[in-house]
């Protein structure tokens, strides 16, 4: 079991398998990057699994796949299948634009991913695609569909932004409720990467939107989830992700790996330290021990308020967001 400094069991790891991405999302990667990491920096799938192998024998037991947009990198079905034929229980779900998904759902079903968060900003053609600075609805909700047929368990996420999509929280609300998907309204984070123009609505706003048109009641933080949970009279969940909440990082069981094997502690911290050269010597118990070494320096707190809510330089699509 891997506990960290403040008694917290950290059993869930997202990897991210490129910083690349095909959207240029206002809030996350508005320009390309001036340069991508280069392809030989990235770990091989082979060497992301052994890593896993490692983490998963210490604890481990909930993975998710992040970018960028993971369905960039070729075969990833067959990493999946990697960690499934390795531990067929591990929570094994991914974190994706759903932009590629209609070609590509089955296949990762299939290789033993159980579920997807999507991202939907908008239903409006105009707004999605002008913030994803790409022609992308269509493709995207296809993708969803097409999720949903083969059996992946899907949740939707929406960062919901002043005078941009904030007239469609009721919309996205009912488009998930309709499909039985659990939608996740993301507090806007401010990142310098983003463009500087976005304003976020908090909390409070949000809910007053919904209350508009529906009763519910708080029900809690959801184990091990960021998410504070909101239940309507019919019995429908969402979630509101609060990452500026006093208790946010309480139940916190995560760390990150990047696509160059950057092992994080925490989202908002720069520190961080690599198990690429023990992965590719294969000496296993040294990536242990950085594993373990990672999991003690979590702080307790992100580092939001010391610099002005920009605590790390790292843009969420290197570290998965
Ligand atoms: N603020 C809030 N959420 C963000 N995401 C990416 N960047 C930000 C940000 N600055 C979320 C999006 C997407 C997921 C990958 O990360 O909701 O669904
Ligand atoms: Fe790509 Fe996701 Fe960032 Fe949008 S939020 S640019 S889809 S990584």
């Amino acid at each position: 079991m891997l506990i960290d400094s403040f008694d917290r069991e950290v059993n869930y790891i997202r990897v991210s398998v490129t910083e690349r991405c095909n959207f240029r999302c206002s809030y996350c990667m508005p320009e390309k990057p001036f340069s991508w990491v280069p392809k030989e920096n990235l770990l091989s799938f082979e060497e992301l699994f052994k890593f896993l192998k490692v983490a998963i024998d210490e604890g481990i037991n909930k993975i998710r796949i992040t970018g960028g947009e993971p369905l960039l990198r070729e075969d990833l079905d067959k990493f999946i299948k990697m960690i499934y034929d390795y531990k067929n229980d591990i929570d094994l779900a991914m974190t994706t634009n759903a932009f590629l998904l209609k070609g590509t759902a089955q296949k990762l079903k299939d290789a033993g991913l159980k579920r997807i968060n999507v991202s939907i900003d908008s239903l409006k053609e105009e707004v999605a695609n002008s913030i994803a600075q790409k022609k992308v609805l269509k493709q995207v909700l296809a993708g969803v569909d097409e999720a949903l047929k083969v059996g992946l368990k899907v949740k939707v996420n929406m960062v919901p932004m002043k005078g941009v999509n904030s007239d469609e929280l009721i919309d996205v609300l009912e488009y998930c409720k309709e499909r039985k998907m659990s939608v996740r309204f993301i507090e806007y984070m401010e990142n310098s990467h983003a463009k500087d123009d976005i304003k976020g609505l908090k909390s409070p706003e949000l809910l007053e939107i919904i209350a508009s048109k529906y009763n519910f009641k708080d029900v809690g933080l959801e184990a091990s989830s960021p998410s504070r949970y909101f239940e309507l009279d019919d019995g429908y969940k969402f979630g509101i992700i609060e990452p500026y909440g006093k208790d946010f990082c309480k139940s916190c069981n995560r760390i990150r790996l990047t696509a160059e094997g950057q092992l994080i502690p925490c989202l908002y911290f720069d520190e961080a330290m690599s198990i690429s050269d023990a992965i590719k010597r294969g000496n296993i118990d040294e990536a242990a021990q950085v594993l373990k070494e990672v999991v003690k320096n979590k702080p307790e707190e992100n580092r939001w308020d010391e610099n002005d809510g920009e605590s790390s330089s790292r843009a969420f699509y290197e570290t998965g967001g």
